[in-house]
């Protein structure tokens, strides 16, 4: 079986991380999206919700499925029988840091990455800056699932 993974912090997952998702799982025999625990960045989801929020927006894909890892993506891999880990690449400004880490992992443990170069329409999108507009009023409905929108909404209106 072909097993690779998307992994990041997906706080929230945005409809770029879905493409990149979904192409992954048409190539591929199983896609896990994994949820890194350990991130020095301070959520505005908890790990639970974020995978929640994935499993959700994932649903109508068959071949994926939601997992979450501490440590070094290299050592899920192997300890989940992962061949590649996937990625998106959004622009050139994204690549020399992805180069690095996926030299890194390949050194390190062997660990092939393969990148996804990101569709257009979503070039420019992060889920830091989803969070910043939405903050302010800004209309992200069209850059995040429906329940991440719901979700969102309701967080920042917690204050
Ligand atoms: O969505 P993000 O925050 O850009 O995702 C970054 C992520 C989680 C993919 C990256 O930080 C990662 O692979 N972390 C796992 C830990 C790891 O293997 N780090 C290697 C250098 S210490």
């Amino acid at each position: 079986m072909r097993r690779v993974v998307c992994p990041g912090s997906f706080d929230p997952v945005t409809n770029g991380h879905l493409d990149v998702i979904s192409r992954a799982a048409v190539l591929h025999d199983e896609v896990v999206v994994a949820v890194f625990r350990n991130s020095n960045k301070t959520p505005l989801f908890s790990v639970d919700e974020r995978v929640e929020l994935l499993t959700e927006a994932t649903s109508k894909i068959g071949n994926v499925r939601i997992d979450r890892f501490d440590g070094l993506i290299v050592d899920y891999c192997k300890a989940n029988d992962i061949s590649a880990i996937v990625k998106g690449l959004r622009a050139v400004t994204d690549f020399d840091y992805e180069m690095q880490m996926a030299q890194m992992n390949y050194n390190q443990a062997g660990v092939e990455t393969l990148f996804v170069i990101t569709n257009p329409l979503y070039a420019f999108l992060s889920s830091s800056l989803v969070k910043d507009f939405a903050k302010f009023g800004g209309d992200v409905s069209g850059l995040v699932p429906a329940i991440v929108l719901d979700r969102l909404t309701a967080r920042l209106a917690e204050g």
